[in-house]
C-alpha cells in the first residue's frame, strides 16, 4: 500500500516548523540507522531529546490523530516519535529497508513498523533530487511532495532517498503500528470505510442499510484488530 495524504500540515505551520528549525542544530543521521543501514544513509537529523523536536514531534502527532484519512488507512495503535531529517550537499540514502521492531527511547516499548511514513517539509523546487523510491509498489517512483504533504508506505518494501545535489530536503519521518497487522485486512477496511464516508452525505443518517454497513465495519474490525 502506498498512500499519499496531503495538507497534514498546513503551509503556515510548515512555515513555523522551518522556522523554529533555522535555529536548530543537526546531527548527523548515521547514529540512528541499524549496522547494515548505516553505511547508506548520509543526512542530518535533528537531535530528537531537544526541546526543539519534541515540540514539534507532538504537533505533527496531534495533527495526525485528527486526521480521518490518515486515521481510517493506516488504523494506528502505535506511532514512533516522528523524527526530523535533513539531505543536503550530495546526501542520500541508499536502498534499505526499514527495521521491524523499533524500540522508543526511554520506554520499554517498542514499534512494529508496519507502515512508513514521509511528512514533507521542503517545496519540491527548493532542492535538486531527494526523491523517495519505494522498488515493487505502484505509485513509489519518484516520490516528492508539495511541503504538508506525507507518504504513507508499507514498511515491508525496499527503499531509497536519490542523492541531494542542490538544496535541502528537510523532512519528519516515523513509523506506524496498525491494530490491523495483515495489509490485504487493512486494505478492505478502509475501502470500506472510504464508501461508508461517500454514501453517508447521499442518504440519511438513520437509513438501515447505512446503519448496517457501519456495523459490518465494526465487526470485521473486531474480527481483525489486535489490541
Ligand atoms: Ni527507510
Amino acid at each position: 500500500m502506498l498512500l499519499i495524504i496531503e495538507n497534514v500540515l498546513s503551509k503556515e505551520e510548515v512555515q513555523q516548523f522551518r522556522a523554529h528549525m533555522e535555529q536548530a542544530t543537526w546531527e548527523s543521521g548515521s547514529k540512528s540507522a541499524g549496522t547494515l543501514a548505516r553505511s547508506a544513509k548520509q543526512n542530518l537529523q535533528l537531535d530528537d531529546a531537544s526541546e526543539l523536536a519534541t515540540g514539534l514531534r507532538n504537533h505533527i502527532l496531534r495533527k495526525l490523530g485528527n486526521h480521518p484519512l490518515f486515521v481510517s488507512s493506516a488504523l494506528p495503535a502505535k506511532i514512533y516519535p516522528p523524527k526530523f531529517n535533513c539531505y543536503t550537499n550530495g546526501g542520500a540514502y541508499g536502498t534499505h529497508i526499514d527495521s521491524a521492531l523499533m524500540p522508543i527511547p526511554g520506554t520499554n516499548m517498542s514499534v512494529r513498523g508496519d507502515l512508513s511514513a514521509t511528512l514533507f517539509l521542503s517545496e519540491p523546487d527548493e532542492y535538486v533530487g531527494g526523491e523517495l523510491v519505494v522498488q515493487g509498489i505502484e505509485g513509489g517512483q519518484g516520490i516528492k511532495l508539495a511541503a504538508g504533504d506525507m507518504v504513507l508506505y508499507s514498511s515491508g518494501y525496499l527503499h531509497q532517498v536519490k542523492p541531494v545535489t542542490q538544496g535541502a530536503r528537510i523532512a519528519s519521518f516515523f513509523w506506524v503500528e496498525s491494530y490491523v497487522r495483515d495489509e490485504k485486512q487493512r486494505s478492505i477496511l478502509f475501502e470500506l470505510d472510504q464508501t461508508i464516508q461517500q454514501l453517508t452525505p447521499k442518504l440519511s443518517a438513520t437509513d438501515p442499510e447505512l446503519i448496517k454497513l457501519t456495523g459490518l465495519y465494526h465487526n470485521l474490525l473486531r474480527c481483525w484488530a489486535n489490541t
